[in-house]
């Protein structure tokens, strides 16, 4: 939608003629790049959907019961709302989904879907950057907030980020709510880099993607055959870093600017981190949330968390 990259313009512009030059990882979810993610999620290398779905399904029965009957059910970044169908088919008697997503198209048809599959079920979507000032969306009064934020997506916070990003979210949970939320555990450098930069290339065209967008919404005129993409593990802060790497030095028009590039500089279009125990404990507790339970896959690559307001917090 031209719509969100022209209101991503500011941070485009910023981005771009920064150093290092940065894009915000949002931008990657336009009709085309929401359906790369969702083959990503397909992909042998790309563990955590599938780590996180065995957990959920594993699970579902103590989730049910730890929400409670009637939740009002807020969920940040819905994409294709497989996670969504898992809870809401155990769910007891949910009274009402609020999805939040960027991707409106996808937001659209989704909530469509769900409002035909789940009847009695208020379906409240808002098409919302869920990463600036986070909006309340409405519930029907006397429901209990669950806000569920899936698939590591918190990961594209820094470990500073995040901790307000939960804070922004504890409004929405309330006293009474809780937060059913996904991250992905730190691990082996090759497995962490192989889900990145997987052998069939679909990860290589969702970051490059980025460009082609900007070309159709921007009027710019990257070359995709001039860049590569790039992802690598940076231990020391924990995280996969994506780029998009200029093979040789070249100007690009943005915005009728040009945007100069060495050979080898990037655009940094994400960074996904990794949580160990005393770091997911440390964010929550920053984030304003007591761990009250933590689940983790088969093979222990990816945690999903039930977290409560901490006592503190008032
Ligand atoms: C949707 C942000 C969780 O960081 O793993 C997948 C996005 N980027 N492959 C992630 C993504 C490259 C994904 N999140």
């Amino acid at each position: 939608m031209i719509a969100s990259s022209l209101s991503a313009r500011p941070e485009i512009i910023r981005g771009l003629w920064a150093t290092p030059k940065t894009l915000p990882p949002k931008l990657f979810y336009d009709e085309i790049g929401a359906a790369l993610f969702e083959r990503i999620c397909t992909l042998d290398e790309y563990y955590l959907t599938r780590a996180e779905l065995e957990i959920l399904t594993s699970h579902a029965s103590t989730i049910a019961d730890l929400a409670g009957p009637r939740c009002g059910l807020i969920e940040y970044g819905s994409g294709a709302g497989t996670k969504v169908r898992l809870l809401l088919d155990v769910l007891d008697e949910p009274a009402a989904y609020a999805p939040v997503d960027i991707s409106a198209d996808q937001l659209a048809r989704i909530a469509r879907e769900i409002a035909a599959e789940y009847p009695g079920l208020s379906v409240r979507p808002l098409v919302a950057d869920y990463t600036g000032p986070l909006l309340v969306p409405p519930l029907p009064e006397g429901t209990r907030p669950l806000v569920f934020f899936p698939g590591s997506t918190i990961g594209n916070f820094d470990p500073h980020e995040a901790a307000a990003f939960l804070r922004r979210a504890g409004i929405t949970v309330g006293s009474e709510g809780a937060m059913l939320l996904g991250v992905d555990r730190r691990k082996d450098a090759r497995v962490l880099e192989a889900a990145y930069n997987d052998a069939s290339g679909v990860t290589a065209a969702f970051n490059l993607n980025v460009l082609a967008r900007l070309n159709r919404e921007f009027g710019s005129d990257f070359d995709l055959q001039r860049f590569r993409h790039n992802a690598l593990w940076n231990d020391q802060a924990s995280r996969i870093e994506m780029h998009l790497e200029s093979l040789e030095a070249q100007t690009v028009r943005v915005a009728d600017e040009p945007v100069h590039f060495a050979k080898g500089e990037t655009i940094w279009t994400e960074s996904s981190y990794k949580y160990d125990r005393s770091g997911l404990e440390e964010l929550v507790r920053r984030g304003g949330f007591e761990l009250a339970r933590l689940w983790t896959d088969s093979e222990e690559r990816f945690w999903v968390c039930w977290l409560t307001p901490s006592k503190l917090r008032a």
